[in-house]
């Protein structure tokens, strides 16, 4: 008789109530198949991106139910399935049994997702974890660290001019604050409380405004010398989202990249007369965009910066076990950015 683990299953999605969408049970540990390895995973975090997938509003796949959710996490390579072993390159020399590895992707859109105890993954998704990393960071390895570099990338902002982005004080943000600076990069920082502004300011931020109290249009623009900022990256919907479009140069560049608010406002001044443009990001077609070299390339340097502490996860604010998910997501859910919540186990 095959082996048991712990899992989550989506059973049916749940707008309202997420918690409600979801089951711990216990299911059969399967062989690695072909080009596969089996990862006993250590950690996950719970991200925004896991809530919207349990409420089925995450745009970018809708597996067939039940299905194990999990986008991220970390976990240690257990077996080898047949032909895992087939690249030549220096990091699948280092996949072996006993590894730590995150997956790019982790095979959440067939379904298995990493809130379970055992994941089969394809060997070419792996990447290796480099020892400087803990597993706490390295399960948050994937959707903010690799965002932030491919925020920088995509956008070319030009030494001297700036990026402004709102909810700054989120893991993402903070993590891109750290990021820019040593691509230097420069940045105009926008949240919503004194609080979090003074956090971003210990954190080495130097520009912080707070739009709950401040003009960020006129603000913006007596940073950047009535120009407005190079572009702009705004998770945020609803009427916050108003000033970010007027805010960015004539013929600047919006990226809209999460689901908190259904809708965001375009004052149709900006789009008429400014020439701006609105675009979304999802991480995965950026990664998708780019040659197997480049991304590979592109993933080995956050590991690097994860390795040498350029990017550096805030403490998670609590660890949960696997099998208490729902009181996990609860506290996801109350919102904060001091850190994940991460589910080990
Ligand atoms: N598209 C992609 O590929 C991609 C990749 C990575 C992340 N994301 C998105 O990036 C965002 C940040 O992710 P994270 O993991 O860093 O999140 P996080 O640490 O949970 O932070 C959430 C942030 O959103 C702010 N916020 C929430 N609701 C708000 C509202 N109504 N108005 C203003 N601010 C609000 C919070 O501010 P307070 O602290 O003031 O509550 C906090 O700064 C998420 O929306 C996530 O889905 C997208």
């Amino acid at each position: 008789m095959a082996e048991k683990q712990i899992a989550v299953v989506v059973r049916q999605y749940n707008k309202e109530e997420p918690t409600k969408a979801i089951d711990v049970v216990e299911k059969a540990i399967r062989e690695p198949g072909q080009g596969q390895a089996q990862v006993r995973m250590i950690y996950r975090p719970i991200n925004p991106s896991d809530i919207f997938c349990c409420q089925g509003i995450y745009g970018g796949f809708r597996p067939k139910l039940p299905a194990a959710p999990g986008l991220e996490g970390v976990g240690i390579i257990t077996k080898l399935g047949p032909r895992a072993t087939s690249r030549t390159t220096h990091t699948a020399r280092q996949l072996k049994e006993g590894r730590r590895v995150v997956g790019v992707p982790w095979p959440s859109a067939e379904g298995e997702g990493t809130w379970q105890q055992y994941v089969n993954v394809p060997f070419e998704h792996l990447i290796p974890v480099r020892d400087e990393v803990s597993s706490e960071d390295a399960a948050q390895y994937l959707i903010n660290p690799v965002t932030a570099l491919g925020f920088l990338e995509d956008l070319k902002v030009p030494p001297g001019k700036y990026l402004l982005q709102n909810a700054a004080n989120s893991v993402l943000g903070k993590e891109l604050i750290s990021l820019a600076k040593r691509r230097g990069t420069k940045l105009i920082n926008v949240v919503r409380r004194d609080e979090a502004a003074n956090e971003l300011k210990q954190l080495g931020a130097e520009v912080v405004i707070n739009s709950k109290t401040e003009n960020v249009v006129d603000r913006v623009m007596e940073i950047t010398g009535n120009e407005g900022a190079w572009a702009v990256i705004n998770p945020i919907g609803g009427e916050a989202s108003r000033p970010f479009f007027s805010a960015v140069r004539e013929g600047g560049l919006i990226y809209i990249f999460s689901l908190f608010g259904e809708v965001v406002i375009v004052p149709m001044y900006d789009l008429h007369f400014r020439d701006i443009t609105v675009r979304g990001f999802w991480l995965n077609k950026w990664l998708g965009r780019l040659s197997k070299e480049e991304r590979e390339g592109k993933l080995l340097e956050v590991m690097d910066y994860m390795a040498d502490g350029t990017i550096k996860p805030p403490p998670p604010r609590a660890k949960y076990h696997l099998k208490d998910v729902k009181a996990a997501m609860k506290e996801a859910m109350k919102g904060g950015s001091q850190g994940k919540i991460l589910l080990e186990g």
